[in-house]
């Protein structure tokens, strides 16, 4: 059997979901019959961009079958919690917030709470919500979002609990109906799940393995955004450089970005997460001969110690990072570099962390995100020892971010007297007749406009640098 076919939904339980979908349309139509308002839904995605593209499939689902949204809790009648799994704050987060809706309980006993999203994969978490959160009425996985109406079902109708955590290498459903946050950018994942099994990461656990999406359904999404007026397009992935394996047509991730490279129309392209030890010098070459594939790349090196990375299973040592590095900052005309880093991973000492600290310096990202080393039940290295204390810790995740803000300033500085393109996206913070946008490169860029400029592209000669952004006038 053709690899692909394994991670496909049949038909049947597609349109069974499609019955379920109708029935709740009915009953919604029934509260506005009686009611006079819509019912309204309250839907918020918490960590990366898969999960908030998760969501945006999630509300897609709810308005297909008649829900309206509201951002306020106290107005709706469904509350869902998207939830993200990859550091334990993140999840104290929504336990506080689930802790919080009690009291709406109380007052709107019709109320409805749900929960999903990665953290619901532990079985620890669904656990804890069924014995200590009774007023949870829905949980469900990530590897069954498409069920939804027929969760949803359940629960309106049987007033029972439903929890729904199937254990899953995981699914590919294409063409579910999508609510997208935005007009202007849009994110599309290309592929689900991860094999990597760095020892510190969660995600193979809760998202299942790496599975990619057939280039045409990508090509084709991409094409109706465009239609649609988007102008930048996310390629996701938890690690987008491994896209195309397993699939019947050959194609890997450089050919992918060609063929959306090659689309008609006026948009740009990124994409992210890249994993050093699958950036391949074809990609790198792609990268620099698209003109729509911004000039940037997010590349995660996680540490500066070899022998952390070795710990960390990232199948990369610091020389094979810094020779890519190399290799892309020579072929890539101004070239931006982001990465992720993890400070206090377990047993790293402070030459490990030096190390860090002069990779940062060699590289010379333009901005980092930073974590402090978050225990996860399940993984690898939350069986390894850890005497590095929260102080110490704490420490150099202070050290890490003045050294990066150094390099941020000087390296936002050097934009002085350049002309940047840029994406006019909202109103700016600078002032009142300010506008916003993105360079190809990801930094944020204010200058005096008004709103008719909105989802232009506008050339930006740079007047100034500030922390967070550069300020700019726009060249006639
Ligand atoms: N602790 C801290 N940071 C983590 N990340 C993933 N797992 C953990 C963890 N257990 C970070 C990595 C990854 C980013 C998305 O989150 O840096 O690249
Ligand atoms: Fe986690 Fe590593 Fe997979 Fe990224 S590549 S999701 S860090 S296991």
């Amino acid at each position: 059997m053709a690899e692909e076919k394994k991670w496909t939904v049949s038909q049947q339980e597609l349109e069974q979901q499609a019955v379920f979908s109708e029935k709740v349309f009915a009953i919604n139509q029934g509260f506005y019959q009686v009611h006079g308002r819509q019912r309204l839904a309250y839907v918020k995605s918490y960590g990366c961009q898969q999960n908030v593209s998760d969501g945006e499939k999630i509300k897609g689902i709810l308005a297909s079958m008649g829900y309206g949204f509201t951002e306020q809790k106290e107005q709706a009648d469904l509350i869902l919690y998207n939830t993200c799994a990859i550091r334990e704050n993140a999840e104290d987060r929504v336990f506080g917030n689930v802790g919080a809706l009690k009291h709406l309980k109380r007052r709107n006993p019709e109320l409805l709470i749900g929960l999903c999203g990665c953290m619901m994969q532990q079985s620890h978490i669904a656990q804890r919500l069924k014995k200590s959160y009774p007023y949870v009425d829905l949980v469900f996985g990530t590897h069954v979002v498409h069920q939804l109406p027929e969760n949803l079902y359940q629960t309106l109708t049987a007033h029972k609990r439903v929890f729904n955590i199937p254990d899953s290498d995981g699914v590919i459903v294409e063409d579910l109906p999508i609510r997208r946050d935005g007009s202007l950018k849009a994110w599309i994942p290309i592929m689900y799940g991860c094999n990597n099994f760095c020892t510190y990461c969660i995600v193979p656990y809760v998202r299942g393995r790496e599975r990619s999406r057939e280039p045409e359904k990508i090509l084709k999404e991409v094409q109706t955004l465009i239609a649609q007026g988007y102008r930048e397009i996310t390629l996701l992935g938890q690690n987008v450089n491994s896209y195309g394996k397993g699939l019947q047509t050959p194609i890997d991730f450089a050919e992918l970005l060609e063929k959306i490279n090659a689309l008609e129309g006026e948009f740009r392209i990124r994409f992210m997460t890249s994993h050093p030890k699958d950036a391949t010098k074809k990609l790198i070459d792609t990268i620099a001969r698209c003109e729509k594939v911004c000039n940037h790349i997010h590349l995660p090196v996680q540490s500066g110690s070899s022998h952390i990375l070795k710990q960390m299973n990232r199948h990369y040592n610091r020389e094979q990072y810094l020779e890519l590095v190399n290799y892309a900052k020579q072929t890539i005309p101004n070239l931006s570099l982001t990465s992720d880093i993890i400070v206090g991973f377990p047993g790293e000492t402070l030459q490990d962390f030096e190390d860090t600290i002069s990779l940062i310096e060699t590289v010379q990202y333009d901005s980092l995100f930073t974590f402090i080393y978050s225990k996860r039940v399940g993984t690898k290295a939350a069986e390894m020892e850890d005497p590095t204390t929260d102080e110490q810790k704490s420490e150099r995740f202070q050290r890490l971010l003045a050294v990066q803000k150094e390099i941020g300033i000087e390296r936002y500085q050097a934009y002085v007297g350049k002309t940047v393109r840029v994406l006019v996206e909202g109103a700016g913070k600078t002032g009142e007749d300010y506008m916003t946008g993105r360079t190809d490169n990801y930094i944020i860029v204010d200058f005096p406009a008004d709103s008719s400029l909105l989802g232009q592209f506008v050339d930006v000669k740079i007047t100034k640098a500030l922390n967070w952004a550069l300020l700019g006038e726009i060249v006639k």
